[in-house]
């Protein structure tokens, strides 16, 4: 064989295979779930609803988290029913309580079974808060100067409490938790992330 048409059949074999290799393997919904509870053997009973997927989270699964406008309008409308309201209409709670739940990653995990204290928000692991804090994860986008951004205006503290609480009613597959509906912060420690990030006394609106 000519040295042109090695490197001819070398290039058609390198092509055929990255081909293949990036072939999707079907994957069977049944193997994953029995795969996933294997994994968690000692898992309290209570958490059974963790380790299974909700209706949003299959049709999200399922449609590469970009679901068509029907079924997205149908998760936000869902979603959005969830969200319960602090029962004296205020949003906004105390900042330095909401920094330090912010910076509090304790909870939801086998070693804080059973909680020996209250579940954090952890959302600096997401996103940049306060300019002090160095240590900060960018999968959600920088949270810096929100109020100040919003005039402090009241009505945007009510959208915030309804983004905390429930993240999937603006988008319909976001990436963050579902913090009240998933009941992992209370009514007050939401309205105390609300503070920091809309009460003009926050260092994050310096
Ligand atoms: C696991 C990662 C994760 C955690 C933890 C998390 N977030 Fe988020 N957050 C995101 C992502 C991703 C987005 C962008 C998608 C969206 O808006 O839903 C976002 C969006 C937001 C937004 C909207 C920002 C905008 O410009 O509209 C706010 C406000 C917010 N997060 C606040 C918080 C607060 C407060 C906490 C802690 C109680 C928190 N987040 C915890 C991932 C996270």
């Amino acid at each position: 064989m000519k040295k042109t048409t090695l490197l001819i059949a070398a290039f058609v074999v390198g092509i055929t295979s990255a081909a293949w290799s990036q072939q999707k393997p079907a994957v069977d919904p049944a193997k994953v779930d029995a795969m996933v509870k294997k994994a968690f053997p000692g898992a309290p009973e209570d958490w059974a609803p963790r380790l299974s997927q909700d209706e949003t989270m299959k049709v999200c699964s399922a449609t590469g988290n970009s679901p068509p406008k029907a079924q997205a309008d149908a998760i936000m409308k869902r979603e959005r029913a969830s969200i319960e309201y602090p029962a004296d209409g205020k949003f906004v709670g105390d900042w330095k309580k909401g920094e330090a739940l912010a910076q509090n990653g304790y909870g939801m995990r086998f070693t804080d079974y059973p909680p020996a204290r209250a579940t954090g928000g952890n959302c600096y692991a997401c996103h940049q808060i306060s300019a002090k804090e160095l240590s900060y994860g960018t999968l959600g986008p920088s949270l810096q100067q929100y109020g100040k951004l919003r005039d402090f205006k009241e009505a945007e503290a009510k959208i915030l409490y309804e983004k905390i609480y429930n993240s999937h009613a603006t988008i319909p597959c976001s990436n963050m938790p579902r913090f009240g509906s998933n009941k992992i912060l209370t009514i007050d420690q939401i309205k105390d992330a609300v503070a920091l990030l809309m009460d003009p006394e926050s260092p994050i609106n310096k």
